[in-house]
């Protein structure tokens, strides 16, 4: 029979996580302390992370242990299914085999609790009692109050304010996990005071949330800051996507030619990633694609220099590309793809040309979702159709040249509660909005000189 889904069984879940520091060629720089401008310690984090997190940031071992407590809860979702796609393949013509892992089943609809499960638990073990956190499109803020509730964390989310308006479902998934949810920029920190003084209808971004959040972690004992993506020990806990995709792949003998994820932070592309960027590394043909928003683009048009995290500049300076952290992305559907900035692992990978970037308009991409609703069933969501896009790019391109190529992609989640988006592209409401170079420069004049 031809398998549609590929499935492990809950034993073969990983045991470790994959650090691909300690295969990459070039190390990212370290980070900055925001006002010394000096490489920070492991000191400077432990005012909003615990050690063993902070430990898992500067890691350079290749295998860190998954906790048993993870691994129990992952068993909740985990190991995700690998998809075949053959309706999408017949719907395309394509000689190309498309496979897609699909992160969707997590309770949260995404991949974010890979990553929120083992915070929480890091944070719990280490005392803290609150967790205090940004969200943009709502997936990581619900994920995180999911993990929350399951290890008896107070979370507290700056979710940011065009999400908190048109996603209101989230915050209410977020809130029936127990969270607190203030829209960002909120009048509960100075920082969003602040920001409102200048901007009472500020729209928000991640930067700014993230600023709120770190502020409440660094002014309270008890409370601890958590981030959804960026930083090494979430692309770290996020290789459990493909580590799980690369048994699934051995046991119906696919390799892939080319894996892509979309890209905000970096995480879910980090984690269906990385592992063939090691196989890439010793000398494997791969490549991976990172597939980002022209009216966000970090990868694609962003400088490669040190930037704050976060838009008041309270968070460490990282080497990266970005757009400059007062850079306003444009409230566009994949509100998880809205960051200024870029993980720094996967920043190092682009520059040194180990992965490439590409970027895409709303509308082409509901318009690859539309196509993969209507053949594969799943409706995804904005972030992960930017994966469909370029995924069914390739997939033509092969039919164009009459290649038999092994494409994979993560979907890194399911779209149920974006159907707002849905609605306003197929009444074409939605358009292009590609940010001007003119912009970007003048953002990026004002960044940090060191
Ligand atoms: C479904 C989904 N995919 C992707 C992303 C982008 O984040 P990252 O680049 O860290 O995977 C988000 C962010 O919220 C998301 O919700």
């Amino acid at each position: 029979m031809n398998e549609t889904k590929i499935m492990l069984s809950e034993k073969e879940i990983p045991k470790q996580w994959y650090n691909i520091m300690a295969d990459m060629p070039n190390l990212p720089k370290p980070p900055l302390h925001p006002g010394t401008k000096q490489p920070i310690g492991p000191a400077d984090l432990s005012a909003i992370f615990p050690m063993s997190l902070i430990e898992q940031e500067v890691s350079t071992q290749r295998w860190i242990d998954i906790p048993e407590e993870v691994l129990d809860i992952y068993t909740l979702w985990r190991p995700a299914p690998l998809y075949r796609a053959r309706r999408l393949e017949a719907a395309l013509k394509t000689p190309a085999r498309i496979y897609y892992k699909y992160e969707g089943v997590s309770p949260a609809g995404s991949h974010k609790p890979n990553t929120s499960i083992p915070q929480a638990y890091y944070n719990k073990k280490a005392g803290i009692k609150r967790i205090a956190t940004e969200t943009g499109a709502g997936q990581w803020g619900s994920s995180m109050a999911l993990a929350g509730s399951l290890f008896g964390l107070d979370v507290t989310v700056y979710m940011v304010r065009v999400s908190y308006d048109q996603k209101p479902y989230r915050r209410i998934a977020m809130e029936t996990w127990g969270a607190t949810v203030h829209a960002s920029p909120s009048t509960v920190t100075n920082s969003g005071r602040k920001m409102l003084e200048v901007s009472p209808d500020c729209a928000g971004s991640l930067g700014m949330a993230i600023s709120e959040a770190v502020e409440d972690a660094a002014t309270h004992d008890d409370t601890n800051y958590a981030l959804g993506s960026v930083l090494n020990h979430v692309m770290l806990h996020q290789t459990v996507i493909g580590l799980e995709t690369k048994k699934q792949l051995e046991m119906v003998g696919e390799y892939p030619d080319i894996v892509i994820g979309c890209c905000g932070g970096g995480s879910n592309f980090a984690g269906i990633s990385f592992p063939f960027v090691c196989d890439k590394i010793h000398g494997k043909q791969v490549r991976a694609i990172a597939v980002e928003p022209i009216s966000c683009p970090t990868l694609t048009k962003g400088e490669f220099r040190y930037d704050f995290g976060d838009t008041a500049g309270l968070t460490p300076l990282i080497m990266m590309y970005t757009l400059g952290h007062d850079f306003m992305p444009p409230g566009i559907h994949a509100g998880g793809l809205r960051y200024h900035g870029d993980s720094a692992l996967v920043s190092q990978l682009c520059h040194d040309g180990l992965i490439e970037a590409k970027s895409y308009g709303q509308t082409s991409v509901f318009e690859a979702a539309l196509t993969f609703s209507k053949s594969e069933g799943i409706i995804p969501a904005p972030e992960s159709s930017h994966a469909i896009r370029a995924a069914i790019d390739e997939a033509l391109l092969c039919k164009e040249e009459g290649k038999e190529k092994c494409i994979l992609f993560n979907l890194s989640g399911h779209g149920y509660l974006d159907l707002t988006a849905y609605a306003d592209y197929m009444s074409g409401k939605l358009v292009d909005y590609e940010y001007p170079e003119e912009k970007i420069k003048e953002s990026l004049a004002k960044l940090p000189t060191l």
